[in-house]
């Protein structure tokens, strides 16, 4: 439960009773240093258990190797595999599938074949698992072919592609661009048994959206109502901020009302699509009544990005006197404004000066936080 500090209370306890810990008790405890991000303290572990006689297995090793491929780091993951294989205890289909998908994540193709032929040598089939991980590590080096090739010759073998590989292809192509593609494999992938589900659609709005295909990505939202399909909050913020993209700020804020009525709890990427798209209708009063709301709420909102919205719209719609006023209210609530929230303001001032024409520079911000 990545509860560490609770489990060393009870390591104490284990020493104070005079019972030793064995490979399991430090394998637990090394798995619960990687999932809280303490690398350093989880290799020390393993030393110790080394130290203090313990003979590592393979649940141990993969732990291990799946915690440093977690970290992206690959080469100490492979050298770990080797030693484990002198020391006489065998990789499994779990090591080479960890070691796959660590290749996999880097985008490394070598590195990833490497394991897999190595796999092969030693008698262990591939499972649908580490065909996946091929399946992603093909589609980022823009290998899509040879995916698909994979993928047929899984069908046609004796480990049938699922759902997962099918979406990890479709996300391959839409961050290539190739919404088309992906598509059609949405289509085809019924025929291989496999049902799209909710994240399958997620991908290909994301991908439909970002290619500004938003007549294609309003039919797959039809499809997701019609399949009955359960949106979840993934799927509303794709379409809030794909909408806004579009200019369609009206319809972004229609989607966040389905979203509040289907009793999904908007986090604050949503809040802040939707303050967004206040400001960019011009409703600001609307807006600042949210933020307001938001601000008794706490939790971490409103943050940069709502208040950077909000200045923009305040500006445009009221005035930049008004603006300043939430500036000071944003710095005295410990948020840092950023380059793009002075951008705002600046082009505010000159537009107030008749420098400049109107502000329609906003439409970065929520994007990557820069207006130019
Ligand atoms: C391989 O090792 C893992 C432990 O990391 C274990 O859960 C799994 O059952 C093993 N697989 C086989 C086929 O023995
Ligand atoms: C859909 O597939 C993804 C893998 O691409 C999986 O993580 C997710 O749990 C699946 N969702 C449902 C609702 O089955």
């Amino acid at each position: 439960m990545g509860n560490v500090e609770m489990a060393l209370a009870v390591l104490a306890k284990m020493f104070l009773r005079g019972c030793s810990p064995n490979v399991h008790t430090f394998t637990s405890l090394m798995k619960g240093y990687f999932m809280g991000g303490r690398l350093c303290e989880a290799l020390d572990l393993w030393n110790r258990m080394i130290q203090e006689g313990s003979e590592p297995n393979t649940v141990a090793y993969n732990t291990l190797i799946h915690g440093l491929c977690s970290y992206g780091k690959m080469v100490e993951a492979v050298s770990v595999s080797q030693k484990m294989e002198r020391n006489g205890v065998f990789p499994n289909e779990t090591t080479y599938s960890t070691l796959i998908d660590g290749f996999a994540k880097a985008g490394d193709l070598v590195g990833a074949s490497e394991i897999w032929n190595k796999m092969i040598t030693n008698g262990c089939l591939p499972n649908v698992v580490v065909y996946t991980c091929m399946v992603d590590v093909l589609c980022r080096n823009s290998m899509f072919n040879h995916a698909l090739h994979l993928i047929e010759n899984m069908a046609n073998g004796n480990c049938p592609p699922n759902t997962i590989t099918f979406n990890t292809f479709i996300k391959g192509l839409c961050c290539s661009g190739k919404t088309e593609w992906a598509m059609k494999v949405l289509n085809q992938m019924r025929q291989y048994g496999c049902a799209p589900n909710v994240t399958t659609y997620n991908e290909v709005l994301d991908g439909l959206f970002n290619a500004k295909r938003t007549r294609e990505a309003l039919q797959i939202v039809g499809e997701i109502e019609e399949m009955e399909i359960k949106s979840n909050l993934v799927t509303y913020n794709t379409i809030l901020s794909g909408f806004c993209h579009a200019g369609m700020f009206k319809g972004a804020l229609q989607i966040a009302g389905k979203l509040l009525v289907g009793g999904t709890k908007p986090d604050s990427i949503t809040y802040n699509t939707v303050i967004y798209a206040y400001c960019k209708q011009g409703e600001v009063k609307t807006a600042i009544q949210l933020v307001d709301r938001l601000t008794k709420k706490g939790e971490g909102y409103p943050d940069v990005f709502t208040y950077t919205s909000l200045l923009w719209g305040v500006c445009n719609w009221i005035g930049v006197d008004d603006a300043v006023v939430y500036l000071d209210k944003m710095i005295n609530e410990g948020i840092c404004p950023n380059r793009a929230t002075w951008n705002a303001l600046v082009r505010g001032l000159f537009s107030k000066l008749g420098h400049l024409g109107p502000i329609h520079t906003v439409d970065n911000i929520l994007a990557n936080g820069e207006v130019t």
